[in-house]
């Protein structure tokens, strides 16, 4: 599956989580232990993986988007701390969606398009294929072994000097 294709079913698929929490019908602990995985494992093969392979497409919308991704992690931290019969609960619920559906429409909306129209299939497929694999180690590992603890430094935080050093070997090569 090409990458680009992937991100977008699992931007659907987090929105969906989204959509139940909201509803507030089901047990949310479990809702939320789906999101916060799914979540650090997307956001972890877009940092270590698609970003520095598409950054030369647009620097500035990627280091935006590593921004995105430190916010929506402290928000989500922040979440998962919230105990759901706390009042603030569902706001913490909408406040995190609203700011990672900012974030999706960017990368849909703008990032993607371009990064299709520079990158082949080829190598999109190939990408694809080592994300997928990316993603459900880090799936399997959980949330907090993907995510520094606290709220001082992000998984963006760790990955972007990482991501900088990726794509310059890259280039070189
Ligand atoms: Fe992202
Ligand atoms: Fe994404």
């Amino acid at each position: 599956m090409k990458a680009t294709t992937l991100l977008t079913r699992q931007h659907r698929k987090v929105e969906g989580i989204f959509k139940k929490l909201e509803n507030g019908r089901v047990d949310p602990l479990p809702l939320l232990d789906e999101l916060s995985n799914d979540l650090a494992a997307h956001m972890a093969i877009e940092q270590e993986i698609f970003y520095p392979a598409v950054k030369a497409v647009d620097e500035d919308l990627i280091l935006e988007a590593f921004e995105e991704h430190s916010l929506a992690e402290l928000a989500l931290k922040r979440l998962l701390g919230t105990d759901p019969s706390d009042p603030s609960f569902k706001a913490r619920v909408v406040a995190t969606k609203e700011l990672i559906e900012h974030h999706v429409e960017e990368e849909e909306e703008d990032l993607f398009p371009k990064v299709e129209k520079k990158l082949g299939e080829e190598r999109l497929l190939e990408l694809g294929k080592a994300m997928k694999v990316r993603f459900d180690q880090v799936v399997e590992a959980g949330f907090d072994a993907a995510v520094p603890k606290g709220f001082a430094k992000t998984s963006a935080d760790v990955t972007k000097p990482r991501a900088k050093a990726t794509s310059k070997t890259a280039k070189a090569a």
